[in-house]
């Protein structure tokens, strides 16, 4: 007999079952199911809606049916369709009729979006600390790059060389708001919808504000129907794990290429590579293009959220069953890659030679031959046609600019001297761009303990709302 089988005659298509059963997947929620229920039935006798006695056997059955389920040892069934019918079913096999109580007050419909919200807000930190400790990683290679001088490129092509340690802080901070934006939406999530019921609030005097406080949430829903029917804290999760994942792509596209023959920039470490069956000379990127590759299912899950709720009418529809698995398989998904980024990061190596020699064999020092002549007063538009006459000639003459002679240099302008030398050399063009946030070795410290700053901040907000997920179970 179903929980809910009093108005049927027959019993449902076996089909129909294994349809509409959501616990194969939201057997992950009974954790948070069961937080949830104590809660709730502690609420219930503090306002004598249940007998206090009651109340403590539906607790104590409660935490047995926990102890089961973590061990392994109950049996959740389609028969019963969800995590929280599975919890229901087992607490009266556990304490008896007295268990039918505890859905006094209460509905699948406020319960499921309470628990989503339970999980999540663990998720937001656990994937928190996991990018803390990518910035950490990328922070330390940044620490011990502050004289690597590489090619920064637009267009993939050499542009003004930049140092190893900037490229690095860029992804800082790109994370590091990624991190801002998790713990921004905290303040949504964190939000009790316990006591919405199936739509309307309810007949009994529950104390919702209690409940809320007892789950350590910032306050209550205030609108029963939007507490049941909205999903949108999901849908923010996801927009955020989709910025997470396009940060981390475009990363790994880096490793991918820098890792290549072609530009020889970095080694990953044997640990963060693999093989190739066939070819033995091969070492590969696999985890940065999983990584990458991996960032299509979590857009997936974006758009097929957005798409379920798109046109639902208020309030709860069984459309939005469809919120749970694209949520886990995000979070295992972020999980995954988030975990492994860190030590691969930290572990690759930096070919500083490869990459210094690379800017020392192209142009990229042709802007501050344009900036030195407008240093000279000549207008920064004729600077940039004689400095293109310079390029042109020494590609036709197979040279890079420091190897022109200072007569060659001063066929295109008299205005340049001798110490042409010393402003063309990587390193001086690098701190010639001393400007807030420019690639100049001062800047690039300066920015690094901005960074420091932030990830410190970061792991506080880390430790203090860890210690109220932790506070609540
Ligand atoms: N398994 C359902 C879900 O995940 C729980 C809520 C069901 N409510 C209902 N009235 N059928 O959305």
């Amino acid at each position: 007999m179903k929980l809910w089988g009093g108005r049927f005659t027959k019993p449902t298509n076996q089909l129909v079952d294994e349809y509409t059963a959501s616990i194969s997947f939201d057997q992950k929620l009974a954790k948070y199911d069961i937080q949830g229920s104590l809660a709730h039935v502690d609420m219930l006798s503090k306002c004598r809606i249940i007998s206090e006695s009651d109340a403590k056997t539906i607790a104590n059955g409660l935490k047995a049916v926990a102890s089961k389920i973590e061990a392994g040892d109950a049996v959740l069934s389609e028969d019963n369709e969800d995590i929280h019918m599975n919890v229901e079913k087992l607490l009266i096999d556990e304490v008896g009729t007295v268990g039918g109580k505890l859905h006094t007050g209460r509905s699948r419909n406020d319960q499921v979006a309470l628990d989503m919200r339970l999980y999540l807000r663990e998720a937001l930190i656990t994937i928190s600390q996991l990018l803390v400790e990518v910035l950490q990683a990328l922070h330390k290679q940044a620490k011990a790059n502050l004289d690597t001088v590489l090619p920064g490129y637009t267009h993939l092509q050499r542009a003004q060389p930049v140092l190893f340690a900037h490229h690095m802080i860029a992804y800082v901070f790109m994370f590091q708001r990624d991190i801002e934006r998790l713990t921004d939406s905290w303040k949504r999530v964190n939000k009790s919808p316990l006591g919405a019921g199936a739509l309307a609030g309810t007949s009994f005097p529950i104390d919702r504000h209690y409940v809320a406080e007892k789950l350590h949430f910032d306050g209550i829903c205030e609108n029963s129907l939007d507490a049941v029917s909205d999903r949108d804290f999901v849908v923010e999760f996801l927009s955020n794990a989709s910025l997470i994942s396009m940060h981390l792509s475009r990363l790994c596209e880096e490793l991918v290429q820098w890792s290549s023959a072609e530009f020889n920039f970095i080694e990953l470490d044997d640990a963060f590579s693999t093989g190739s069956s066939m070819m033995p000379q091969k070492k590969n990127p696999d985890v940065a293009e999983l990584v990458r590759g991996k960032t299509g299912r979590v857009y997936g899950h974006l758009m097929g959220m957005l798409t379920t709720l798109k046109g639902l009418p208020l309030a709860y529809n069984k459309d939005m069953q469809e919120d749970k698995e694209g949520m886990f398989d995000t979070v295992e998904t972020l999980k995954g890659a988030l975990a492994l980024f860190a030590p691969m990061i930290e572990t690759m190596q930096v070919k500083k030679e490869e990459m210094y020699a690379a800017v020392a064999k192209d142009y990229s020092n042709a802007t501050d031959l344009a900036d030195y002549l407008v240093g000279k007063d000549l207008p920064f538009r004729e600077a940039h046609a004689v400095v293109g006459q310079v390029v042109l000639y020494s590609i036709q003459h197979n040279m890079y600019l420091l190897d022109l002679s200072l007569e060659e240099f001063q066929q295109f302008s008299p205005l340049i001297a001798k110490d042409i030398y010393d402003v063309l050399a990587p390193k001086a063009v690098v701190n010639a761009r001393n400007v807030a946030g420019g690639t100049a070795k001062n800047r690039v410290e300066d920015q690094l303990t901005a960074a420091e700053g932030l990830i410190k901040k970061s792991l506080d907000w880390i430790q203090t709302h860890a210690e109220i997920v932790e506070g609540q179970s």
